[in-house]
């Protein structure tokens, strides 16, 4: 393990990351097991999340007598699936404490051209996918009087971004979910909270985002001039599920390089030229 102090310790604590097998997800399942916690990572591919289970568990010093990292299946858009998926974390690991709803997909399509029927599947994984997950995980925090909910909220939830109006209605909608879950479920040692990650490259967003024009505005956008990494992203939920973290709730970390904060960014530095040759 890395080094911690008791205010970051997770020691003791099972998490469940849906989305957990790549990407941001796959980063925060790291920082989690990295300090202490065993983790439960799922999607709906099972090959990927067999084998980023078995890297991450490696990775965090586990082996055949102590597990510390496992795969599970799960499809956030069917209430079977997650309910099952919640119950073998349990078998698993004896209990569960932190839910990460970090499964998601993406839909880049000029509004006129969205059908309903898409817009519907995307808010069905991010807003009612994650409905699905903190219920289930919900009603075992609700037994034990504590659990923690860090969902993925988006830039998307703040600004827009164009074309991508049925993510950002999702992302939007994440928010409220967050907030209401965080009023309506503190009385049962409940908090809930958001992150929303500024622009890393994952398989989500790779192709529209890397040497692209639109990623080369988002460049120009954004104050610290780069993409960010899955594991800056993760520090933030390590302190959410910590004892750092215990009195917040209701909130979204915003963690984007500045992107919020600017205004006006700066076409013309160095990072946001075309490369030559
Ligand atoms: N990357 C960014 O710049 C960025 C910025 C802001 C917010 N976010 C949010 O961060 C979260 C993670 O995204 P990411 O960038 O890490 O993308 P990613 O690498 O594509 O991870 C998303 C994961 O969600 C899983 N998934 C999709 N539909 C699912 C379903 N119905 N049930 C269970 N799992 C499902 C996918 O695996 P399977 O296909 O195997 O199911 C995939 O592993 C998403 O909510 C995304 O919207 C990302």
């Amino acid at each position: 393990m890395g080094i911690t102090t008791s205010l970051f310790d997770l020691t003791g604590k099972v998490a469940l990351v849906t989305g957990g097998a790549s990407g941001i997800g796959r980063g925060i399942a790291q920082a989690l097991a990295q300090h202490g916690a065993r983790v439960a990572v799922g999607s709906r591919t099972i090959d990927k999340v067999e084998a980023a289970a078995r890297e991450l568990n490696q990775a965090a010093g586990g082996d055949a007598s102590e597990v510390r990292v496992t795969g599970v299946s799960i499809d956030v858009t069917q209430t079977a699936s997650v309910e099952t998926a919640v119950r073998k974390t349990v078998e698993r690991f004896g209990r569960l404490d932190i839910l990460v709803n970090s499964a998601g997909v993406m839909l880049r399509k000029p509004t006129f051209e969205l059908e309903v029927e898409e817009f519907k599947k995307i808010y069905d994984t991010h807003v009612a996918g994650s409905l699905r997950c903190c219920q289930a995980a919900g009603r075992l925090f609700r037994e034990q009087h504590a659990g923690c909910i860090i969902n993925l909220a988006s830039i998307s939830s703040f600004v827009d971004l164009v074309e991508v109006t049925s993510y950002a209605c999702a992302k939007n909608a994440v928010i409220g979910l967050t907030r209401s879950l965080a009023n309506e479920w503190a009385k049962f040692g409940i908090r809930t909270n958001a992150i929303a990650p500024g622009f890393v490259p994952t398989e989500i967003n790779r192709k529209m985002i890397e040497n692209t024009d639109r990623g080369r505005r988002i460049l120009e956008h954004t104050p610290l001039g780069r993409f960010g990494k899955a594991e800056e992203i993760a520090g933030a939920a390590v302190f959410l599920a910590a004892p750092a973290g215990g009195f917040v709730n209701g909130h979204c970390i915003v963690v984007d390089g500045g992107y919020l904060a600017c205004g006006i960014g700066e076409a013309f530095a160095p990072w946001a030229q075309p490369k030559k040759g």
